[in-house]
């Protein structure tokens, strides 16, 4: 299944369900200090969980850029070198705003799994945090999945927050069982292990507290629900691949860095391989975040892209000589303008930022690299 049928099937299916379908946010917060980037669904909506703002409707659903790059939530170090992290990626969320709690949460995202999606139900594993008994019991009584497939895991795993304050509550979340041979082999491998066996699919955050600077948890106005789910890893199980980097989003990106090294990607070693998965990944977060009005700078959201650049231009020298950063640019917005059509209106501004840093950069390095062989030599 394309990736396009999945993001119509999940924005149609909420829709059908109450939810009004709202727009992704810029991956820049609009007024959210505590934010570098966005990092889920849920941080437009802030305002409606902490109970400051009312809209016309208390269901909502959305398909939202994200980077994970810096702050709380951060991906960089691990992007290349897992089949299923990323630091810019969509995520699929539907949201209940003092409506619905729990129990239709957890039936939504069953139903859509299993019945839209048509996943079997055998490969489906849920986690509740470990004291709460009446997700398990959703889960187990109502849902039908046996006690034995269900887990209970710590805060690390199923207690989410978007920082380190503001709201947040305890979670359920489902992985994907892609199979023994993907496992690490361990007898303990089970759902939360960082192996590629159970995949992370959908998280459900039932959204109780505001937690102050102070680590205190506030009992929110009102409860709401929170869900996001990576559209990229829905394809991977959807589209049978091995990683994301082999779904149809990334097909268009590494075919262009393949056409400019001559290097075939699915002959690659490992660490070719991963020096694709980075360019190809980082190219896409630098190039939404650019077209969303973030520039390279020395601190704060600035400096993150520009550790973003600088780390597909090492990657970069893994394969070729020559500068091809810039160029891929090209193919990332031709596939995903029609759906965000900012990356067609930003693609000169894009371009040509990313050939100035991946310049600068370069010099830098050269006169880097004299220094430290003169230091060589002199020691
Ligand atoms: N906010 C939660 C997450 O990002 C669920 O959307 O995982």
């Amino acid at each position: 299944m394309k990736s396009l049928e999945i993001r119509k099937k999940f924005l149609d299916f909420f829709n059908k369900n109450g939810h009004t379908i709202v727009a992704s946010s810029s991956l820049i917060p609009a007024q959210d200090p505590t934010l570098l980037f966005i990092n889920a669904g849920m941080n437009q909506f802030k305002d409606l969980f902490l109970g400051n703002e009312k809209r016309n409707y208390v269901r909502a659903t959305t398909i939202q850029k994200c980077i994970r790059a810096g702050g709380k939530h951060n991906d960089l170090d691990q992007v290349g070198f897992t089949k299923r992290h990323l630091t810019f990626f969509e995520m699929m969320g539907n949201f209940s705003f003092g409506d619905y709690f729990k129990e239709d949460a957890i039936r939504f995202a069953w139903d859509f799994l299993t019945k839209e999606m048509e996943l079997p139900q055998d490969k489906l594993y849920p986690t509740v945090f470990r004291e709460d008994d009446e997700a398990f019991n959703i889960w187990n009584k109502v849902i039908g999945v046996p006690a034995s497939k269900i887990g209970r895991l710590d805060e690390k795993d199923n207690f989410w927050q978007m920082g380190d304050t503001g709201p947040c509550g305890p979670c359920t979340e489902i992985y994907y069982d892609r199979g023994p041979q993907e496992g690490c082999g361990s007898k303990d491998c089970k759902p939360g292990c960082s192996c590629d066996r159970f995949l992370e699919i959908w998280n459900l955050v039932f959204m109780q507290y505001d937690r102050q600077s102070s680590g205190e948890l506030v009992p929110l106005k009102q409860t709401g629900v929170d869900t996001g789910m990576g559209l990229e890893r829905l394809c991977v199980i959807k589209q049978g691949k091995d990683s994301v980097f082999e779904i149809d989003l990334f097909q268009d990106i590494i075919m262009q860095i393949e056409q400019l090294t001559g290097l075939k990607y699915s002959e690659q070693n490992a660490a070719k391989k991963a020096a694709f998965h980075v360019l190809s990944d980082h190219v896409r977060s630098s190039c939404f975040a650019l077209a969303d009005g973030c520039t390279p700078a020395n601190e704060g959201r600035g400096y993150v892209l520009r550790k973003i650049i600088r780390r597909a231009a090492l990657f970069e020298q893994k394969l070729t000589n020559s500068s091809i950063f810039p160029k891929l640019a090209g193919a990332l917005i031709e596939s995903m303008q029609d759906i965000y059509p900012e990356l067609a209106t930003s693609k000169e501004y894009i371009t040509s930022v990313l050939s100035h840093e991946i310049d600068k950069f370069a010099t830098n390095l050269v006169r880097g690299q004299a220094i430290l062989e003169k230091y060589f030599s002199e020691n």
